[in-house]
């Protein structure tokens, strides 16, 4: 790929990467708290904390409301003040356009949207009301107020599409060549809360129409990726009718999905139109609830086919992920072949393991911790709440250390050149005290127990978390293979064993294991490791190992 050619979402060895300058880049990313990056001035200690933490990109929101104050009237220096910024500090930018929707609400749309509701119509939950209580839990008694545009708004759509397309001829024109900008996020946690599908009169005469034919048609002959309830209200459906007669009980999230995943890709082709960014779409998971309870429409992984279908123009669709169940979660944002894309997760204690492990295991287009500049402070209440997490785990309630984040963090950011290359390959593994426990011992023995192991072929490297020695689960190891008999190791709170694969030769020594750091780009060895320090190969602190053995029969 040309050097100046625009960011685009490429193949390496099979695998989905974000090309950037004709190179695999490797989003190090942190998103800001909504609202710091509509000031500039404010944004600089943020841009500080982030080079402390390793970052090389930010994920920026650029409003709606602030872009294009007065219809047709468009102010982008607050975008622009802001690429400056980056480029001063070396690291890249993705945008998250805030347009009809935030967090399944219509908040940062212009006041002339909001107020002309006749041009621009809200979603009804509750047939003939633009705002009305929608029930947040079945325990709180409670209804919060609820509003947002609806998705069958076609002045709405157009309008957003437009105010989206002058963004990116914004972008074209300012970073057309530098490329500081690698990603923009279309809208933000699509999706309608409060019911399943929008009720109003228009809606409830779309939904008692005929589902299109090609969209009924890609349903059936995608059943193989679906998850299992999609599959079967597909499968026991007619070929064609009315929605309910297609698709049973999942209709009305179908529908939703239909929609919400039209406007979206109405937006972002106007947007590639103008100017080919590889374009994101994030979403609020659904956990398990009922839909309503989540932002229904939006890119759960249930409806990836029905975005797939109607949202060509998106790249990627994205798990913002608060929830406990980080790996499954990432494991059902891969199974159909996307690149995995964190935009948001939380800023607790596995955090960091959390970036070694998904740059390492997943080599993962982008992994940003929300609100990254509370990185070591402790959670509040409040947040407990916006982020929806599970404290049931005492390490998801400890703060993640920012010294232990900034260093695996630097680390990492050195090593890309060298990670980046072995993206879709096996050279590059990961293991994570979070994700991959020992397998007990059927005695109940916990030293008997296996901790979990990573082939490279020619050897393996297996690796103890939590165990008598370390009492810490919240551990991570990331190896990179060099050579048949050298390899890097980055990690945190594990102990190492190096084993041979080789069955002609299955004894291994160790020659040299140098702990030390990089410096623009160059290794400086530290400490040479021998002795205590390699008959346990404890990593106590977040390190970088440069580790050389031999096979022998
Ligand atoms: C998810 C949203 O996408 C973010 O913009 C932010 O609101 C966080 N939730 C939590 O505050």
């Amino acid at each position: 790929m040309a050097e100046h050619s625009i960011p685009a979402i490429g193949k390496q060895n099979g695998h989905p990467v974000l090309m950037v300058d004709g190179k695999p880049f490797i989003m190090l990313a942190g998103e800001v708290h909504n609202s710091d990056s509509s000031s500039p001035e404010y944004m600089e200690k943020i841009w500080d904390i982030a080079e402390e933490l390793g970052m090389n990109a930010l994920l920026l929101p650029v409003t709606w409301e602030l872009v294009e104050p007065e219809e047709g009237s468009f102010d982008f220096s607050v975008p622009e003040a802001l690429i400056r910024q980056a480029r001063e500090r070396d690291m890249r930018i993705g945008f998250l356009w805030f347009g009809s929707w935030k967090n399944a609400e219509c908040m940062y749309a212009p006041a002339w949207v909001k107020q002309d509701l006749k041009r621009f119509p809200r979603a009804q939950i509750e047939k003939g009301k633009n705002k009305t209580g929608r029930q947040v839990s079945p325990t709180i008694p409670v209804k919060m107020p609820y509003t947002t545009l609806s998705y069958l708004g076609k002045e709405t759509v157009k309008a957003d599409a437009k105010a989206f397309a002058a963004f990116m001829g914004f972008l074209k024109e300012f970073d057309g060549e530098a490329h500081t900008v690698v990603t923009v996020q279309v809208e933000n946690e699509t999706g309608l809360l409060g019911a399943a599908r929008e009720v109003s009169d228009e809606a409830d005469a779309l939904f008692a129409s005929p589902v299109p034919a090609d969209f009924a048609a890609y349903m059936r002959s995608h059943t193989d990726t679906m998850t299992d309830g999609i599959r079967d209200a597909v499968l026991s459906g007619k070929e064609s009718g009315t929605w309910t007669e297609v698709f049973g009980g999942a209709a009305d999230e179908l529908f939703s999905a239909y929609h919400t995943a039209r406007f979206v890709n109405t937006v972002a082709e106007a947007g590639k139109a103008v100017y080919p960014l590889p374009m994101t779409a994030n979403c609020w998971l659904d956990k398990d609830g009922a839909p309503g309870d989540y932002p229904t429409g939006g890119p759960v992984s249930k409806v990836h086919e029905v975005w797939q279908f109607c949202a060509p123009c998106i790249d990627v669709l994205c798990p913002d992920i608060y929830v406990p169940q980080f790996k499954e979660v990432c494991d059902e944002y891969t199974r159909r072949g996307g690149a995995l894309c964190i935009p948001e997760c939380a800023t607790h204690s596995y955090a960091a393991p959390r970036l070694l492990y998904t740059v390492g295991h997943y080599h993962t287009m982008c992994y940003s911790p929300f609100g990254f500049d509370d990185i070591g402070k402790p959670f509040t209440a409040v947040q407990g709440f916006l982020f929806g997490m599970d404290v049931t785990d005492p390490a998801l309630k400890t703060p993640q250390d920012f010294g232990e984040y900034g260093t695996l963090g630097k680390i990492l950011r050195e090593m890309m050149p060298m990670l980046a290359e072995a993206y879709g390959s096996d050279r590059l593994q990961a293991l994570s005290g979070e994700t991959d426990p020992m397998t007990e011992h059927p005695s109940g023995i916990p030293f008997l127990a296996t901790p979990p192991s990573m082939d490279f072929g020619s050897f393996t490297v297996t690796v103890t978390f939590k165990n008598m020695m370390n009492p810490r689960n919240d551990g991570a190891c990331l190896c990179l293979k060099v050579t048949e008999e050298e390899c890097w190791v980055v990690g945190n709170a594990c102990r190492l064993d190096l084993r041979s694969g080789r069955a002609d030769r299955p004894n291994l020594d160790l020659l040299s294991v140098e702990e030390g750091t990089f410096e623009n780009g160059k290794w400086i060895p530290r400490r040479r490791f021998n002795g205590d320090e390699t008959a346990q190969m404890m990593m106590n602190a977040p390190s970088v190992w440069h580790i050389r053995f031999f096979t022998y029969e």
